[in-house]
């Protein structure tokens, strides 16, 4: 068995400020973010870096043509390192910021060109969720063959940044929903590397185990004690995302991914909302088909976290995610009954590197029947 434990240094730090002094941010840096991240934690220290705001090439997660206009515009030698700072699609154009461009963007995603590492990689994750700054993995909004959007990822070690610093200070200014949406998303990769038949390591569990009881105890304490509680716990948040990401490093993610990448590719879902529309849903599927192989251990899990039975878990686990983020149907994000076929048939076309991770067989019935009842 083959398992990167964890290739970039991990650093901590208290504030934006330490973190430029120690990393002597200079000329040669590129540093990619989004404007009122830079404007609050990075203008006031008049950092001689180059600046680049991500939104000025649209809005949103990234997509092809979003990569293609900034691989214009940024001449490759014009930097030597990468400085992601911002949520998931910051860490994941910065990962293709660091590469050589050995073909369009198009056929650097649909694997006719090479990924080959150019430049140092920093990134500085400021959503605590996608785990990105650990992983090997670069995702964004492609165009099929058909012309069809879809979410694809890229997946090589070559990706995976050289230093993680993590400055649980930077989550301060990060609003509600993205916060907690990317919580959940941290719990999902948590949860979907715990429950992976084939791929689980010698340490996707450990982490995997941590982030969960991390993730669930913080939720808790919002729950009871308000929205601002959140920000006493900012620090464990942020570690259990990146833990998360340790996690399904090794064991990849699965079901909830595969079926959130077609919903988030059409109606532009952010992407931790769009795992949480079918967490519940996929969980509650694995519970009738196969209650008692892993999913009985993570019941238990979730049950001792929020000291409820474990025949009770799923369920509490859920009512406790809706008092933070209530739940909506698909319908609410665009989505129509015409949809259900058209994106089974993508997610078993496009996401078969998720699709084998399954807890149980994902067949096209089953997932059919999935977004037939979440509609
Ligand atoms: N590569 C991977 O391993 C991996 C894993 C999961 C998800 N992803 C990708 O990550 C993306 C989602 O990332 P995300 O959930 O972090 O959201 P995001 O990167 O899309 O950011 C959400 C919003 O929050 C803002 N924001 C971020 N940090 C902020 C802060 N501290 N203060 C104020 N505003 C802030 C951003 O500007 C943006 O508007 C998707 O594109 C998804 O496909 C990648
Ligand atoms: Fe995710």
């Amino acid at each position: 068995m083959r398992e990167i434990l964890l290739k970039p240094t991990l650093n901590k730090f208290l504030d934006f400020s330490s973190f430029a002094e120690e990393f002597i941010l200079d000329e040669n840096d590129l540093v990619l973010t989004n404007e009122p991240i830079y404007q609050f934690f990075m203008e006031p220290l008049q950092l001689p870096c180059r600046f680049v705001f991500q939104e000025r090439y649209g809005a949103g997660e990234p997509s092809e043509e979003m990569i293609t206009d900034l691989f214009a515009d940024i001449d490759q030698d014009s930097y030597s390192r990468v400085i992601a700072v911002g949520g998931g699609a910051i860490m994941d154009i910065g990962k293709l910021l660091a590469i050589r461009r050995t073909g369009s963007v198009h056929a650097i995603f649909f694997k006719e060109a090479p990924v080959e590492r150019a430049k140092k990689l920093v990134a500085v994750p400021t959503t605590c969720g996608t785990g990105s700054e650990v992983t090997n993995i670069s995702v964004a909004i492609v165009r099929g063959q058909a012309g069809e959007t879809t979410k694809l990822g890229l997946v090589s070690d070559l990706l995976i940044p050289d230093d993680v610093c993590l400055i649980p200070d930077m989550l301060r200014t990060l609003p509600y929903r993205p916060f907690f949406s990317s919580v959940i998303d941290a719990l999902v990769h948590a949860v979907e590397s715990y429950l992976s038949p084939s791929r689980a390591t010698m340490t996707s569990e450990l982490f995997g185990v941590k982030a969960i009881e991390m993730i669930l105890e913080g939720l808790r304490r919002v729950s009871e004690n308000g929205s601002e509680a959140r920000l006493e716990y900012l620090d464990e948040f942020l570690t259990a995302s990146c833990y998360a990401g340790i996690a399904f490093l090794q064991a990849g993610c699965a079901s909830v991914h595969a079926l959130s990448f077609p919903l988030g590719g059409t109606y532009h879902v952010p992407h931790g909302e769009s795992n949480y529309l079918l967490f519940g849903k996929v969980l509650e599927k694995y519970d009738q088909i196969d209650p008692d192989g892993k999913l009985a251990e993570l019941k238990q899990l979730i049950g001792r976290v929020l000291d409820c039975p474990s025949e009770d878990a799923l369920e509490e686990m859920a009512v406790l995610e809706d008092k933070i983020l209530p739940l909506e149907p698909l319908h609410k994000y665009g989505f129509r009954p015409e949809d259900i076929e058209i994106f089974a048939d993508s997610v078993l076309e496009n996401q078969q590197r998720l699709v084998v991770n399954s807890y149980v067989p994902l067949t096209r019935e089953l997932i059919v029947e999935i977004y037939t009842e979440l509609l």
